[in-house]
């Protein structure tokens, strides 16, 4: 353990030190995992626990395709993560949205990399959870008794899909406001109530200050609560019904 210990010091003081590169970071990251993971299940038992929670029995010949899920799934969790350290010096004003992005990018500690992950990450669920969905489309792992869980699914997939849109804009830069009102207007375009829509998204006629306002609070409150209490619906009758066997 000490041994260890003296391995990570001046790694970690580097680490800090200096900009190092993603090898690097994972290197250091697999020397500490051993020792915390170690420590804890030397006294708590952690992987006994474990085990009895999470060893399950699942269909035979499963295969890669039944993990995009569970990386839907370790995406997100990065993404709430990484999202609260950039929420450190994210200032969602018209006035300060831009200069505060470039500032994290350029100044903060390791920021281009929490910045990058999270930008990536976001890209990254889209692509997993699309997977995940033609996985369970096409094992037919949707039909009865798993409707209700196919119809939780098609929520979290919209809920993926608005983290994105109101990601989008928060840089506050020519891609994300130009990007945002096509999108707005996309919205605008909805037969009867479209008017409506794109005042209730923009906050008025048009992308303002209320509008980033709007989309940061959708973006790190509203969408986050309500995605967590799906998964956990989500997970409960995962394991309630376990997973189906293939057609
Ligand atoms: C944030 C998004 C999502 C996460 C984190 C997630 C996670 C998971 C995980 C870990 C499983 C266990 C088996 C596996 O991975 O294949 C699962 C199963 C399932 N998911 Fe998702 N999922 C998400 C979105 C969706 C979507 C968009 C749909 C479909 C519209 C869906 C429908 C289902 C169904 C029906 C099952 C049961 C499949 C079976 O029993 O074989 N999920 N999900």
């Amino acid at each position: 353990m000490d041994e260890q210990n003296k391995k990570i010091g001046p790694k970690i003081k580097r680490w800090t030190e200096e900009r190092l590169n993603l090898r690097q970071i994972v290197a250091v990251l697999l020397d500490i995992f051993p020792v915390i993971y170690g420590e804890l299940d030397q006294r708590l038992d952690v992987r006994e626990g474990l085990q009895k929670l999470l060893k399950k029995p699942v269909p035979k010949r499963l295969n890669f395709l039944y993990c995009f899920g569970g990386m839907t799934f370790l995406l997100f969790v990065i993404q709430v993560v990484t999202g609260i350290l950039l929420a450190i010096y994210y200032k969602p004003s018209a006035a300060d949205a831009y200069t505060s992005v470039k500032f994290i990018t350029n100044v903060v500690p390791l920021g281009w990399l929490v910045r990058q992950i999270h930008a990536w990450g976001s890209n990254l669920m889209i692509i997993t959870v699309l997977i995940h969905m033609g996985r369970v489309y096409f094992h037919g792992a949707f039909k009865n008794p798993r409707e209700l869980n196919w119809m939780v699914g098609v929520v979290l997939l919209g809920l993926t899909l608005g983290f994105g849109f109101t990601g989008y804009l928060l840089p506050w830069d020519q891609k994300s406001f130009w990007g945002t009102t096509i999108g707005t207007e996309v919205a605008g375009g909805v037969p009867l109530i479209g008017s409506y829509l794109l005042v209730l998204l923009r906050g008025s006629q048009n992308v303002t200050g209320d509008t980033l306002t709007r989309f940061y609070s959708v973006h790190v409150l509203i969408l986050p609560w309500i995605t967590t209490m799906f998964l956990a619906v989500h997970f409960a009758m995962i394991k309630r019904q376990g997973v189906a066997k293939p057609l």
